[in-house]
């Protein structure tokens, strides 16, 4: 047998460097990271670590030297729907009037390929200057949006998810599926780009009230089937869809208890927004691996309620931060770990709490990738990660830069950028090992 290629270091970067040991963050002021090409060819980061200690060992690689500049991984995205980037800012009384009147004429338009591409491709690149480099994507009902999404990312080599959304009932001619075609192109969409380069399948019913029985039932048997694909839907966002989704699903403990009976809690399973949830329903989705997105900027735009961190913590249940643009409003991390802050401190309907920067920073990255059973791959910056990073430009606005020299601790530091932080602080991406053009 031949032996294995070994890892190859290609190139090396030395800068500030924040990365995450469990919950931890760990803080380089002089790091160097040295990224390379693992034994099947993927781009990983090799070596981390201050930079003396790890450049001497590597004294013929070309290093760029970035030392006011930070390095940190690139942002992952838990939950957003690309076909809705032109309906952002679209007001509306609440969740239900706002998919009749905006989301779902908008989505109508992913019929057509073409403006499905065209869309997907601003959409990337969008996803891109704000330095995220993963997410995981709602598509529309219609085939032709998973094409164009899944070849778009896989052009750029992005780690991506994404998936045909399901709803074969309440849904308005235009969007509505229909239960077995819906079932079948899941299969076949799954099964061409499941697993092709970075690309993966999110099985995707839109929520419980759009839904049959007949579709929960095909989506949870496809999930059962292809258990490293994920699953991605809605849970608990409004009052109105709360109390709908118990008028149709009686038997159901809860709505949770809706996915549960079906068969649609597992690993890999991501349902955003997860605010109206009691105890047990809480207890249930950490028992099954079940992560939540949570999307301050919807939740406050449309007025859905506050997710109850403390609660989520308490229970030790995954979660992770997400954007859920275009019902949220900012493509940016840092407008959505700020409203989190926010949405954290509000104290009259749940315990308020003051989220720290660190643990922000950590839920819109590492702590998004664990929710994805991608802890280790993506979201971090430790010695076999996968090589998507962005650097950080703490002086990218003046207001930035008075504040940033101010600050006296991490916690600080990520706080300024956090506040003051837009797409300006991205500096440059990195993309499976290759800096993107600036
Ligand atoms: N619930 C069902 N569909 C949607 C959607 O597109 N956006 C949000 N925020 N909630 C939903
Ligand atoms: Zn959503």
């Amino acid at each position: 047998m031949l032996n294995p290629r070994p890892a190859t270091p290609t190139h090396a970067c030395r800068a500030r460097v924040l990365r995450f040991d469990n919950h931890q963050p760990i803080w380089e002021d002089d790091g160097a990271l040295v990224f390379g090409t693992d034994a099947t060819g993927q781009a990983r980061l090799l070596e981390v670590g201050s930079a003396p200690a790890v450049l001497g060992q590597y004294p013929l690689l070309p290093v760029a030297h970035w030392p006011d500049r930070i390095v940190a991984p690139g942002f992952v995205d838990l939950h957003i729907h690309y076909p809705q980037t032109d309906i952002i800012g679209s007001p509306a009384e609440g969740l239900l009037p706002w998919l009749e009147h905006y989301t779902f004429p908008a989505e109508t338009r992913f019929a057509d390929a073409a403006h499905a591409a065209a869309t997907a491709e601003f959409f990337l690149d969008e996803l891109l200057r704000n330095g995220v480099t993963t997410a995981l994507t709602f598509c529309t009902s219609h085939p032709a949006s998973v094409e164009a999404f899944f070849q778009a990312a896989r052009q750029r080599q992005m780690r991506m998810m994404g998936g045909k959304v399901m709803q074969d009932r309440h849904s308005p001619d235009g969007v509505r599926d229909q239960t077995e075609q819906s079932l079948l192109d899941t299969k076949a969409l799954l099964q061409r780009w499941h697993g092709q380069d970075r690309l993966g399948y999110a099985i995707t019913p839109r929520f419980a009230p759009t839904s049959s029985d007949a579709q929960l039932r095909g989506a949870a048997e496809l999930a059962a089937r292809y258990p490293d694909t994920w699953i991605q839907s809605h849970l608990a966002e409004n009052r109105d869809e709360v109390r709908w989704v118990a008028e149709l699903f009686p038997l159901s403990r809860s709505y949770l208890g809706v996915y549960e009976d079906f068969g649609l809690l597992r690993q890999r399973a991501i349902y955003a927004h997860c605010i109206h949830l009691d105890t047990t329903d809480r207890q249930r989705m950490k028992a099954c691996h079940t992560a939540a997105a949570v999307s301050p900027t919807s939740n406050l735009f449309l007025g859905s309620g506050f997710f109850d961190f403390a609660q989520a913590d308490a229970i030790g249940m995954g979660y992770g931060l997400a954007s859920d643009v275009g019902g949220g409003t900012s493509f940016s991390p840092f407008r959505t770990m700020l409203a989190a802050y926010f949405a954290g401190r509000e104290g009259q309907t749940k315990q308020g709490v003051s989220l720290l920067p660190s643990q922000l920073w950590y839920r819109h990255t590492a702590g998004a990738a664990a929710a994805l059973g991608l802890e280790g791959s993506i979201g971090n910056l430790q010695p076999g990660c996968e090589a998507d990073c962005i650097v950080l430009n703490p002086q990218a606005t003046p207001l930035l830069a008075r504040r940033t020299a101010q600050a006296d601790s991490l916690e600080e530091l990520l706080f300024a950028m956090i506040v003051l932080g837009d797409d300006r602080l991205v500096e440059r991406v990195m993309v499976n090992g290759q800096w993107l053009p600036g």
